[in-house]
């Protein structure tokens, strides 16, 4: 848990990723270094004072978004030539596997200001150009983007409905959509099909080191009466 002290000064977060986040190798993914937090990295000074600040998810490469590089990287045809917006992208692991993977162009997304600044820092580390954009589009239409790559979002009840609203709307207008994830409990497998499995690291669990069997999703084929509930596909 990252404890928040009232009072004190929030440092720039790209001056402090590298000055308190060691680059580190992603366990299962030699190809892919990130800056990553350890017991000394002191993460609460970026913490904000607000209660609905979100958590430092993008300090740790997470099992779901391992899965999905390990995927990408092991299948360039997947992403190469295409555009891909990974979504809730954390650190900007999956984005810098689909970068190394050959796709046209690499959009990152996250709500959270300080992901931002540690995916700038992690893509220039790893030698790709990746855009990368604090926002929430997940009530909004489709993004403009060919794949959308979705790592590790399946964490919470109420999010894991509302991301599987936003990717049903993404697969209605055309976008290819692709998950990672660890089996968490909220992931919706019934509405799933599992495309490829890998061992990787799971943080997530609280294993530290411990590796999961963790599995690519696509988005089983919508029925007629999912496409009505979700309306008609948006033009991106
Ligand atoms: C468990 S982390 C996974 C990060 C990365 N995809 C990975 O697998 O390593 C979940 C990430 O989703 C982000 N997130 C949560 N809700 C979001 C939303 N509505 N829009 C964009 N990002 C969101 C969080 O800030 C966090 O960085």
């Amino acid at each position: 848990m990252v404890m928040k002290r009232p009072g004190t000064l929030r440092p720039d977060p790209a001056t402090f990723i590298q000055a308190n986040l060691p680059i580190s190798p992603v366990p299962s993914i030699p190809e892919i270094r990130l800056h990553t937090a350890g017991p000394a990295s002191g993460l609460w000074r970026l913490a904000g004072r607000g209660e609905t600040d979100p958590p430092p998810y993008w300090a740790y490469p997470w099992a779901g978004g391992a899965v999905l590089a390990r995927h990408l990287l092991d299948r360039p045809e997947t992403v190469a030539g295409r555009r891909v917006l990974d979504f809730g992208a954390g650190s900007g692991l999956v984005a810098i596997a689909a970068a190394k993977a050959g796709a046209r162009a690499v959009t990152a997304v996250d709500i959270d200001a300080n992901a931002i600044a540690a995916i700038g820092l992690n893509a220039a580390i790893n030698d790709v150009s990746i855009t990368a954009i604090a926002a929430d589009i997940i009530e909004e239409p489709p993004p403009e983007t060919d794949v959308l790559v979705i790592g590790d979002l399946f964490y919470d009840p109420a999010l894991a409905l509302r991301v599987m609203a936003f990717l049903r709307r993404c697969q209605a207008a055309g976008i290819q959509v692709l998950i990672g994830d660890p089996l968490r409990a909220h992931l919706p497998q019934g509405e799933l099909s599992r495309i490829a499995s890998h061992a990787v690291t799971d943080f997530g669990a609280g294993t530290r080191g411990g590796a999961v069997q963790a599995g690519v999703f696509s988005l089983s084929a919508m029925t007629a009466d999912a496409t009505k509930r979700e309306g008609p596909a948006a033009t991106a």
